[in-house]
């Protein structure tokens, strides 16, 4: 029997939970999502279950890593929602604060993560990564789990995460997981909701290049320009704008040239705009499977 997740909103409240929990002998392993939850999240919590005895989700929409204009407002907010959701996935505790909680008026301390933040999402979301990572250490010196899981969809954040952990000696393991998507292989994602009918038939060609190129590496190509080539072309003749298609270093995150030859793995990230909604999509070659398995996948 799955039992509704108890909502709390206090910090103090909550890692006092934990701490009982602990001293019970528990491992916690904490969910941290801005809500509108999708099977992506679900999965998430799913994995939670098997590193931890107490699973805590927080549900949060982290004023400190949307820049001014972007979708900090419209962003979709449905607890009621998320809770009937996470009852069967096997989460115990929901963390959802209020802005005011986690940011007073007189806090002034940011974690920066140098590096592997400057390309990518980095370039063109300045703050981005530094509102995301002190947002995480906060959630982690709040909620103290053992283990903290994460999706591969936001390939570049879990880098950060895993940088963070690592730079500042944080004792949290972090898990990765592959990238839940819709059938026709579009990743799913809480901004999916804002996408018409005609845009999201549009997103398609995001997976769809992405699975093109799969197809190429599988075949043995290697040389990055001739990788990035379907994948730019679906994704020219239908998304809006292109913030970035990228090959990079699936470790560092360092681009690679186009006349290199890729490794044994290979990350091509992007980030592009339908209509007014902001899409990011990324696949690990030789690691990932392709987004829309085909015959042989
Ligand atoms: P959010 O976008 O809600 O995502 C929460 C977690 O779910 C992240 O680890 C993200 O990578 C993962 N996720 C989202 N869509 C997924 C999909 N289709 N498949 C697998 N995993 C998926 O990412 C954030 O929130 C925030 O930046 C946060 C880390 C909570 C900090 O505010």
């Amino acid at each position: 029997m799955s039992r509704t997740p108890t909502i709390i909103r206090d910090p103090q409240e909550i890692r006092s939970l934990c701490d009982e929990e602990r001293a019970r002998g528990a491992s916690v392993c904490l969910v941290p999502t801005m809500g509108a939850l999708h099977e992506g999240h679900l999965g998430l919590v799913r994995e939670a279950a098997s590193h931890g005895d107490l699973v805590v989700v927080s549900i949060f929409v982290n004023p400190a890593q949307f820049a001014p204009g972007e979708d900090f407002d419209l962003y979709p907010r449905n607890l009621a929602d998320d809770m009937d959701k996470l009852a069967p996935a096997g989460a115990a505790l929901v963390f959802a604060p209020s802005v005011e909680t986690m940011y007073p008026s007189n806090a002034g301390t940011t974690i920066s993560v140098n590096g592997i933040t400057e390309g990518l999402c980095g370039a063109h979301r300045p703050g981005h990564f530094a509102g995301v990572a002190t947002i995480v250490a906060k959630l982690f010196n709040i909620i103290g789990p053992c283990t903290a899981v994460f999706g591969r969809k936001d390939y570049q954040q879990l880098q950060v995460i895993r940088k963070m952990t690592l730079d500042l000696n944080m004792p949290v393991k972090i898990v990765g997981m592959a990238t839940v998507r819709e059938p026709d292989g579009l990743a799913m994602s809480s901004r999916n909701e804002y996408l018409s009918d005609e845009e999201r038939s549009r997103a398609t060609a995001i997976p769809s290049g992405l699975a093109a190129t799969h197809a190429l590496f599988d075949r043995g190509e290697r040389n990055v320009k001739a990788l990035l080539r379907p994948v730019i072309s679906s994704i020219e003749g239908a998304c809006d704008s292109i913030d970035y298609i990228t090959a990079a270093d699936p470790g560092s995150l360092e681009p690679l040239e186009d006349e290199a030859l890729a490794d044994e793995t290979m990350l091509i990230a992007l980030a592009v705009r339908i209509g007014k909604t902001r899409l990011i999509d990324n696949t690990v070659l030789g690691e990932d499977r392709s987004p829309l398995p085909g015959p042989g996948n």
